[in-house]
């Protein structure tokens, strides 16, 4: 998809927030400008000209959206839905136009970020929350070594991808069929998920960085594995286009990071690869490694609860999962996060401030068996009595 127009219909969505589909064709006929927007030096006449510009982009494709699908009811709310989430999940070109601090920072988020109920990070309770006993994860061919793994340096964030095989879409990485695909289900999701993408948040300094936060403990790095849900579709945008903003579109697997003076060897293969893209927008294709290896090792204890992407647009669509084990790293391997580059400065601290958890309750769930035998001890209990009065008879 074109990062242009992606980006460009995201940020009219921000400026001009929503207009009506019938306002839009009406315009149509007046807006015959270039597909592309005017490369203009100075910054105030960019922005004037950007704006002129999108809204002509976005009475365009709203209109072929239109004659696509006559019936569909939405189009311009299911249209913008799906360019904003693909503008934030594959984070576009040089001009990713949200940041961490300033005036394009989490304070000045627009839409849902700001408005939200569901927002995410949190900083999960140590008091309050439910316990619950779910299914353990199923995580499937997440030992299988992949074709190659890319590690981009994207705007706000180091992104890996996955290469399975030739025939995929290219950027996405993702497989068709779910034979070969890594996959996780159970662990109280109802469908299964498939992999789309794994990024990363950290801070400047030891004690910040991770975006949840535990009792209002930061741990200093965060890492996101994300995932689609397959119910809506074989791809990550299908799912997204599909799924038509259901809070259950996507399972985003977070992990923190804890401190150790070691390495951690099973990082080795990532934290390699980030000297070769200290630079904006390079990449590097990575020796291949399995998933699994970089998770937790324990991942029958979690936090979950229902939320939203960090970035804007902030849409409620994640059903999370923060386990509570973290991932070990030593401080040598997240300097090399640290050193990787923005435009114009250093990557860092590139983590969304918490949300308020509103009405929503965070589950501790537990999927060991020790869980499940005390939560069947009434039931033993039961047995033991019965086997008692049938042996008195
Ligand atoms: C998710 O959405 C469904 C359908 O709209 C709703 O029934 C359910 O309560 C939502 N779940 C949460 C945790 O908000
Ligand atoms: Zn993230």
């Amino acid at each position: 998809m074109n990062s242009v127009v992606v980006f460009v219909v995201f940020s009219w969505f921000g400026v001009v927030g929503r207009s009506s589909a019938v306002e839009v064709r009406e315009k149509e006929s007046g807006a015959k400008r270039s597909s592309q927007c005017p490369r203009i030096t100075s910054k105030e006449k960019r922005a004037i000209s950007k704006i002129e510009c999108h809204k002509s982009i976005h009475k365009r494709v709203v209109h072929r959206e239109e004659s696509l699908h006559p019936i569909n009811m939405f189009p311009t709310a299911s249209l913008i839905l799906i360019l904003t989430l693909v503008h934030l999940l594959d984070a576009a070109t040089p001009g990713a136009e949200f940041s961490y601090s300033g005036e394009n920072g989490p304070d000045h988020w627009p839409g849902v970020c700001n408005s939200g109920q569901y927002q995410s990070p949190i900083d999960i309770p140590k008091h309050g929350h439910e316990k619950a006993h779910m299914e353990p994860f199923v995580f499937e061919n997440y030992d299988y070594t992949a074709k190659g793994v890319r590690l981009e340096n994207k705007p706000n964030t180091v992104k890996l991808e996955f290469l399975a095989n030739e025939h995929e879409v290219e950027s996405t990485g993702q497989v068709h069929d779910l034979d070969h695909s890594m996959h996780v289900s159970q662990g109280g999701l109802d469908h299964k998920f498939q992999l789309a993408q794994i990024h990363f948040h950290w801070g400047n300094t030891d004690n910040e960085g991770s975006e949840h936060l535990l009792n209002q403990v930061a741990y200093p790095m965060e890492m996101h594995v994300v995932h689609f849900n397959t119910k809506y579709g074989g791809h990550l945008l299908d799912a997204l286009a599909e799924g038509r903003g259901a809070n259950d579109t996507l399972a985003v697997l977070g992990f923190f990071f804890k401190l150790t003076n070691k390495d951690n060897e099973k990082l080795k293969p990532i934290v390699d690869g980030l000297q070769f893209i200290h630079e904006f927008s390079s990449e590097t294709e990575l020796k291949v490694f399995p998933v699994s290896d970089i998770l937790s090792e324990d991942l029958s204890r979690f936090y979950r609860y229902t939320g939203s992407l960090t970035t804007p647009g902030c849409n409620e669509v994640v059903i999370w999962t923060i386990f509570e084990e973290p991932i070990e790293i030593s401080e040598r391997q997240l300097r090399q996060f640290r050193d990787v580059s923005q435009l114009h400065q250093r990557m860092q601290n590139n983590f969304r401030p918490v949300r308020p958890l509103h009405k929503r309750t965070v589950l501790y769930v537990d999927t060991s068996a020790s869980s499940m035998a005390s939560m069947s001890f009434p039931l033993t209990l039961i047995s033991v009595a019965l086997a008692l009065l049938i042996a008195k008879k």
